[in-house]
């Protein structure tokens, strides 16, 4: 393993977290074909996600559902006249831009071979951020969408660009496989050592798990309703020295590896959540909404974004991990304390601030 496990109080607050040193065998370095290799340049180039200009459209193509409690929809964007799309690599991600405005961010789960479609699918959540509902209800075959990248800040390393890493294992939670789908399929592909443990709620929930188990004894499913809610332990199984893992999951199961993990030494560990990372060591501070005067309370243990939307509830936002750039708001007052390596330094001494991860002293005056 390249470093430490960072401890709990330490976890990361982007997908960053992860960036330990690449993958995977070299001994299978020369089964891997070519368009493998193209894939992973692009990669490379770009694994610290830039902005990206959304003025892509592409038309969704086909719409199916990939989970039995239908609660997952699949996508199939193409370009309005079926030409080429940029190329992917498993781990990447587009910025879609919804009907509405909203901005979210999805994991490509197709083919990367297939230039001319991009797969994303979505979890309908009820409750969230009304972007799932929005994809769900008002996207259909024929709508046009807004699209940047692909992205990748999940990238999965492949055999020409790694450590000597001996043995894969990936581990997705729910929706988490979207990422995990197309890395389970390359390793397949070019005939990696691999296995993987794929949790949920329940079978029913699981999207594309036909395709997962059509992948045989490499896989073991494990669900809350049959099996109780997992360990850290029995997700990751048995770790042994030059062992990689890829993750994607809620951020409470992310976390929970991360302590277990804590001290292991020789294995890898990248991970991606779906969902916002907790704060830690935070301070209650203020903002002030400049437009209203209406000052706000941000707990020590929440972040600005989730305060502000409760008052300003069509606040921009998407990754919630301080990497997408969406939430960027400019700081009228006050003194902030950035926490993300996305911003450049000119646009923090501009006063621009990520307000899904950064936090203030005192009280900061917002441009909202
Ligand atoms: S929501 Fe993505 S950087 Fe804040």
């Amino acid at each position: 393993m390249s470093g430490r496990y960072p401890a709990p109080d330490r976890i990361p607050a982007g997908l960053y977290g992860a960036a330990r040193q690449d993958l995977v065998v070299r001994a299978y370095e020369r089964f891997v074909s070519g368009y493998v290799r193209a894939s992973t340049l692009v990669h490379r180039r770009d694994v610290v996600a830039k902005p990206v200009d959304p003025s892509l459209t592409l038309v969704v193509r086909e719409r199916r559902v990939q989970a039995r409690d239908e609660n997952v929809v699949s996508l199939d964007l193409m370009a309005l006249d079926g030409r080429p799309l940029l190329p992917w690599h498993p781990g990447a991600h587009l910025d879609v831009t919804l009907p509405s405005g909203r901005r979210r961010q999805y994991s490509l789960c197709g083919d990367p071979a297939d230039r001319r479609r991009y797969r994303i699918a979505v979890r309908r959540i009820p409750g969230g951020g009304g972007g799932s509902i929005e994809l769900h209800d008002r996207v259909r075959v024929g709508t046009a969408l807004r699209v940047g990248g692909p992205r990748n800040a999940f990238g999965f390393a492949v055999p020409g660009y790694g450590s000597p890493a001996r043995r894969l294992h990936l581990i997705a939670g729910g929706i988490g496989i979207t990422p995990i789908l197309p890395m389970a399929r390359l390793a397949d592909r070019v005939g990696l050592d691999w296995s993987m443990t794929y949790t949920g709620r329940s079978r029913e929930s699981l999207p594309f798990l036909d395709e997962i188990e059509a992948f045989g004894a490499r896989v073991s499913v494990r669900t809350d309703d049959e099996h109780r809610l997992p360990t850290a332990a029995e997700l990751l199984g048995d770790l042994e020295s030059r062992m990689a893992i890829y993750c994607c999951g809620p951020a409470p199961m992310v976390s929970g590896m991360l302590v277990a993990l804590r001290g292991v030494r020789d294995v890898e560990f990248h991970y991606e959540r779906f969902s916002a990372p907790p704060v830690v060591n935070g301070k209650e501070f203020e903002v002030e909404l400049a437009s209203t005067g209406e000052v706000l309370t941000v707990p020590a243990d929440r972040s600005a974004l989730d305060v502000v939307r409760q008052a300003r509830p069509d606040i921009a936002y998407s990754c919630q991990q301080g990497f997408c750039r969406t939430c960027r708001v400019r700081v009228l007052g006050g003194t902030a304390q950035h926490r993300e390596s996305t911003l450049l330094p000119g646009e923090r001494e501009a006063g621009d601030m990520l307000i899904c991860v950064s936090r203030g002293d005192g009280r900061l005056v917002l441009d909202l």
